[in-house]
């Protein structure tokens, strides 16, 4: 039976990310730089090491919903301002890293892929901040301690869309702020949501310097809980 090749551990990843992934600004957002994957990055090696396990490398790019909530918080500090934010889905942890320079007190980045959580670490030691990161399917769990949950780009395929708002509405239900970044992928809720900010950004698969809007939003809080608060 062939030998199954080990997965790299979390210093050959880094190792490998920092040797192959260079810093560099992220558009329209220049005072953040990640690690970010170019043509010759040869991020096949990772998933030839990971066999089983290897997903789709989303950490190795910044998103344009990513993009559109980090250059929010950077323009209203105030959102996350001395609170606890927990970056959901964080990939690159680049919203988790515009949290923590608008001056949020702590931050958690949660991914469930575990080559995410070097790179965000990575990333977050280039752009002199601290996340602290949570491996694991962060929806499955209970809700959140943190303030306020922060979610850029998880609405890309239909059960994730589904899983993510439900977790989000069991959040808000428990008091907790949501911001949502989004370029208007094909499963966002948009019905269920509050558009409070958009700017034009480039997405990790946009040609050159074509641009797209990106939004920010909130969660529209229930009928229910509305009237509760203003009987008639
Ligand atoms: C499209 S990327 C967005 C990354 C980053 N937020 C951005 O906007 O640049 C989605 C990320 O969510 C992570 N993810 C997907 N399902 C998850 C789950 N159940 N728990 C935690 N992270 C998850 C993926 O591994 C991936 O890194």
């Amino acid at each position: 039976m062939p030998k199954r090749k080990p997965t790299l551990t979390e210093p050959d990843a880094a190792a490998f990310i920092k040797a192959h992934l260079p810093l560099a600004p992220v558009n329209a957002i220049p005072q953040i730089r990640l690690h970010r994957a170019q043509a010759a990055s040869g991020l096949w090696r990772l998933a030839q090491s990971a066999k089983q396990d290897f997903v789709a490398p989303y950490w190795a790019y910044p998103w344009a919903g990513g993009i559109a909530l980090a250059r929010y918080l950077l323009n209203e500090p105030a959102a996350v301002a001395g609170r606890c934010a927990l970056d959901l889905g964080a990939g690159s942890g680049l919203v988790g890293i515009a949290a923590a320079k608008a001056g949020a007190r702590q931050v958690f980045a949660a991914d469930i892929d575990r080559y995410a959580l070097v790179a965000l670490g990575l990333n977050a030691a280039a752009n002199d901040v601290t996340l602290t990161a949570i491996g694991g399917d962060a929806l499955a769990g209970p809700v959140p301690t943190a303030d306020i949950i922060l979610v850029g780009d998880l609405f890309y395929e239909a059960a994730l869309a589904a899983r993510v708002m439900a977790f989000l509405d069991r959040c808000a239900g428990a008091g907790r702020d949501v911001l949502i970044g989004d370029p208007g992928r094909a499963f966002l809720p948009l019905p269920r949501l509050c558009r409070r900010a958009e700017y034009e950004v480039t997405d990790f698969g946009d040609a050159g310097t074509a641009a797209r809007t990106s939004a920010v939003f909130s969660i529209k809080r229930a009928a229910a809980e509305m009237s509760e608060e203003h009987p008639a």
